[in-house]
């Protein structure tokens, strides 16, 4: 298993878009498994493959407390929502900037899980809060798009001194 390298807004291989996952091989297991691992570390609840530079539909979630409690969507699809939460969110990608975004309460979707079994799963507040937020980045789409340009490039622009002050130290 291995640590991987996430990258950070505004690196534009964050705006591609993943292929569907066609039939799930060793190299994706072993890279599902490397993501989980990512994701404990960082420590976030989930991540999207796009955030590792690989681009196809793969995400890995963990909202329970205890972080034993492993999610793998391979091709998920939102079948049915409904309703609306604001949601202060945050992003491995982003990191250090938190912002209210409007979503669905109530989603329900399909998925392969890391054995290419489908399942069907319904998930309401944080959990379908972290499934929209990470579908979005496999459609290339990070949260602070949802901001206005203003505020968005006052985060861009924060993220790039942070990492020019990181090189200085
Ligand atoms: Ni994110």
């Amino acid at each position: 298993m291995a640590v991987l390298n996430i990258l950070n807004y505004p690196d534009p291989r964050l705006h591609k878009i993943a292929a569907e996952v066609k039939k799930i091989s060793s190299m994706h297991r072993k890279l599902i498994h490397d993501m989980a691992e990512t994701m404990y570390k960082a420590p976030g609840i989930g991540l999207a493959a796009t955030q590792v530079d690989f681009h196809e539909r793969i995400i890995v979630i963990d909202v329970s407390e205890n972080k034993d409690n492993l999610l793998v969507l391979v091709n998920p699809e939102i079948i049915d929502k409904s309703g609306v939460q604001i949601c202060e969110e945050g992003c491995l990608s982003v990191p250090g900037i938190y912002e209210k975004v409007k979503r669905a309460e109530w989603i329900k979707f399909k998925a392969l899980d890391v054995d290419g079994n489908s399942y069907v799963k319904e998930a309401t507040g944080l959990l379908a809060v972290c499934v929209q937020h990470e579908m979005d980045h496999l459609l290339g789409k990070v949260f602070v798009e949802y901001l206005s340009p203003l505020k968005r490039n006052r985060i861009k622009n924060k993220i790039v001194k942070q990492k020019k002050q990181r090189t200085i130290l």
